[in-house]
């Protein structure tokens, strides 16, 4: 018998810049110009059918217009469509278009893209340098940061996927102008969760300031999408791959929140589902003496300030709400576990490293 050990040790340096800001494509195609992404000399653009028009193309341009090989590629928009199919075509395109080793993966959109177009990346020859131009406040608030990059499946979304961090992020808080009102309240939620879960100050300043996000005074956008960075990230350079346990604190509202997602059929968005998960668990924190129903009033009246959902739906099945709760990644031996906000902007923890609580069937019940 003969035994040998391979030792890889390693230490990696994965930190990245987020710029934020308006109309970024002229610094993204600078940047990659000065060698952002090292020897790369092949660029893809991944966007989606309603963002190709809007930012693709003219992110495609600014990278031409630097003389850089680009190629623009789209799938059709939507949840949906953030599928192991699309990915297999999007690779197979680029694999016929010659793009190897030498690619670079710029993903330019809300979450749908960067998760798919992250995903592609991590795989595509073994793994790419990808770049996300986030056009989105929900991508901006959280989905374009912090390296998850996952496709959804017919059991419940983002199930599949891998940790890869981007090379940067480029936040263009211009693209928001021409967001539907439905999807700049959607990245609201994002934003209401993140100052739940630590930042009592910020859920205060949104309190004032939610009417000028949603008239999208520039002064107001910036603030948010900072903010929000900060928040995520300084989670993220704390637990990067959910090890500890700290990251899943930004599952905060999203136990309910995807199930809800996918048993709607997807009616209703990401951020709709997660706000509805926000209140949700503050009064599943009531019944644990975490939250005070004032503070739970004070949450739902904010919610709906950014014009977002408190209950669930009429026409939800409850059962297969409860059913499809079991399929979340933090379900350890067959039992539900929820992250909770201790008041507003606070984590509830117990220890340094838990953040998730085993919670009881009848307990979901009773608050459904
Ligand atoms: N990876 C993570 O850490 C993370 C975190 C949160 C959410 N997510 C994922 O993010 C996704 C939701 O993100 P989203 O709300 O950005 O969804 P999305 O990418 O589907 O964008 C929403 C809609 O807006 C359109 N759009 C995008 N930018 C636009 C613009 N500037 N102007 C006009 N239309 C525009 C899109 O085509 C789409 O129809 C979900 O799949 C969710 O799972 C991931």
């Amino acid at each position: 018998m003969s035994k040998f050990r391979v030792t890889l040790k390693k230490e990696t340096d994965d930190s990245y810049d987020i710029e934020i800001g308006y109309a970024l494509e002229k610094k993204l195609a600078a940047d990659l110009k000065e060698g952002l992404t090292g020897k790369a000399s092949r660029y893809a653009v991944i966007t989606d059918g309603n963002v190709k028009p809007l930012y693709g193309e003219p992110v495609a341009e600014a990278l031409r217009s630097e003389g850089l090989s680009v190629e623009l590629l789209s799938f059709p928009a939507g949840e949906t469509e953030k599928s192991r199919k699309n990915k297999e075509l999007l690779e197979d395109r680029m694999l016929e278009m010659g793009f190897r080793r030498d690619s670079t993966v710029i993903a330019v959109g809300g979450g749908v893209v960067t998760d798919l177009a992250g995903y592609l990346a991590a795989t595509f020859c073994r793994g790419v340098p990808c770049i996300n131009y986030a056009t989105t406040l929900l991508a901006a608030a959280d989905a374009s940061v912090g390296g998850k990059t996952a496709v959804n499946t017919p059991m419940a979304t983002n199930l599949i996927g891998v940790f890869s961090q981007p090379q940067k992020v480029y936040i263009d808080v211009a693209a928001w102008k021409t967001l539907d009102k439905r999807e700049l309240s959607s990245g609201l939620a994002e934003t209401i969760k993140h100052a739940c879960l630590s930042d009592a100050a910020f859920f205060s300043w949104l309190e004032e300031n939610v009417d000028r996000i949603l008239s999208l005074d520039p002064e107001a956008c910036m603030h948010a999408a900072q903010t929000n960075c900060r928040i995520k990230y300084e989670i993220v350079e704390k637990d990067e791959k959910e090890t500890s346990g700290l990251r899943e604190s930004l599952n905060l509202g999203h136990t309910l929140g995807r199930a809800l997602e996918t048993v709607s059929g997807y009616s209703l968005l990401h951020g709709e589902a997660v706000a509805v998960g926000l209140v949700f668990q503050a009064r599943l924190g009531e019944a644990r003496g975490l939250m005070k129903p004032e503070e739970t009033k004070r949450l739902c009246s904010l919610l709906e300030r950014a014009g977002l959902p408190t209950e669930i739906p009429e026409g939800i099945d409850r059962r297969e709400l409860v059913e499809k709760l079991y399929t979340d990644k933090k379900t350890r031996n067959g039992k539900l576990r929820f992250v909770f906000s201790d008041g507003i902007g606070r984590l509830a923890t117990e220890g340094d490293q838990k953040v998730s609580f085993e919670v009881s069937e009848e307990e979901v019940l009773r608050v459904l």
